[in-house]
């Protein structure tokens, strides 16, 4: 008898987004018109083309691996040299931060990223997580076995949460009791919110008191706008002690069809053994990487390593302005509406507070119902992102101006 894992059984319904595609899906059936006038700003996926500087590196090297002398087989799983020098150049080292190229291992994605770095850690950590919160953190953890079940909130046993909420800018402060790993996503998805330097070092100071590991999600980090709000947790000091950050070119690349990303895990970062002996994480990970995983394509990897050119970094400037001008179209429109707004200055995501007495799903149901505009549900990210939606800048100027003013003429 072949046993399943059964932690996947304590998971609750469907994955958000598949979810949220399930039921336009439904709607669209339903209602072929409103469906042609469908504009989605639910998933955040991108919808511009990618930069051309990426396309001619494609190019390129397609043609490379169609001839005998420069045709590639398997590459290091870890990345190429070439690429994990230009990440840590360019993102880190320019930037005055210490990080070796080594200490650089590119994958397909950060959401993978973020569920595989369980592998190198214990099952009886206590780990924190915000919420509201990309639910990759959560699941990944259900499936892990470090959860027991989720209460009728949706709440997961042995989870700590850290309620992020208005009152404090919807960044959480350390937890007065401890915990082994923490989960940071900064420009935050869903809430748009970012943290400041003192809030990351409040962070940087428990996790080295605790001896627990930040676990930093940047995916967002080319949004910031504001000076003074750090790209990198590494901006810290002492965090390249306790700190794990994921970064990802989907969102600033437009790569979320074509996957990669990266992951930076410092020499100098230690977890314990079950008798309290400090190891380094770093070769686990190096370790974990070239057991389970093959690298990310050559072609894509300079595709990402175009990303780095003079004209990549015009590019993508470009695009991420695009999406941000879109943010600011919404935020005005959602404002106009009479909604109460956050995010999307930072980040390409616009958290909305529903109008009194209306929870989440039901102001998803009305605005794909009267506006033809899907959203994502804040209770999708957490019991406390309940109250709240998503609008995601992710659009054509057109799609994000249309969607400003069905918002403006919407009926509560
Ligand atoms: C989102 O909409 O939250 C993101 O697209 C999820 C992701 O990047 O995986």
């Amino acid at each position: 008898m072949a046993l399943l894992n059964d932690n996947y059984l304590k998971l609750k319904a469907g994955y958000l987004f598949p979810e949220i595609g399930r039921r336009v899906k439904a709607f669209c059936d339903a209602h072929p018109d409103a469906a042609k006038r469908l504009i989605r700003c639910g998933i955040g996926d991108v919808t511009e083309p990618l930069p051309p500087a990426v396309v001619t590196a494609m190019h390129r090297a397609v043609d490379e691996m169609g001839a005998r002398e420069s045709f590639k087989g398997y590459g290091p799983e870890q990345g190429y040299d070439w690429l994990r020098h230009a990440i840590a150049q360019n993102d880190f080292r320019d930037k005055g931060l210490e990080v070796a190229d080594d200490e650089i291992f590119v994958s397909d994605g950060s959401k993978c990223d973020c569920g595989n770095i369980l592998d190198i850690l214990g099952d009886k950590n206590k780990i924190a997580i915000s919420d509201p919160v990309y639910p990759v953190y959560v699941d990944t953890n259900v499936m892990a076995g470090h959860t027991g079940e989720a209460n009728e909130a949706g709440a997961y046993g042995r989870l700590v949460y850290l309620p992020c909420k208005p009152a404090n800018g919807f960044i959480p402060a350390p937890p007065k009791k401890h915990v082994d790993v923490i989960y940071l996503c900064s420009p935050n998805n869903p809430t748009g919110a970012a943290a400041t330097r003192e809030q990351l070092e409040a962070w940087v100071t428990y996790a080295r008191e605790h001896k627990s590991v930040i676990l930093f999600d940047a995916a967002y980090e080319a949004y910031i706008t504001e000076p003074g709000i750090p790209h990198s947790i590494y901006e810290i000091p002492g965090a390249r002690d306790c700190a794990i950050e994921f970064r990802s070119f989907s969102k600033n690349g437009g790569f979320t069809g074509t996957r990669c990303a990266f992951t930076v895990v410092p020499k100098t970062l230690n977890a314990y053994t079950k008798s309290g002996e400090a190891r380094p994480l770093h070769p686990l990970w190096n370790r974990r990487m070239t057991t389970k995983f093959n690298g990310v394509s050559y072609v894509v990897q300079r595709a990402a390593e175009a990303l780095y050119s003079p004209e990549g970094k015009q590019q993508v400037a470009a695009l991420i302005q695009l999406y941000l001008d879109n943010a600011a179209v919404l935020r005005k429109g959602a404002k106009r509406a009479g909604l109460k707004v956050f995010g999307g200055v930072n980040a390409p995501y616009i958290w909305v507070r529903t109008p009194k007495g209306i929870t989440s799903w039901q102001a998803f149901d009305k605005i794909l119902a009267d506006a033809n505009v899907v959203i994502t549900p804040g209770s999708g990210f957490g019991s406390k992102g309940e109250g709240f939606f998503r609008i995601s800048a992710f659009n054509s100027r057109e799609n994000a101006a249309e969607v400003a003013a069905r918002l403006q003429e919407l009926k509560w």
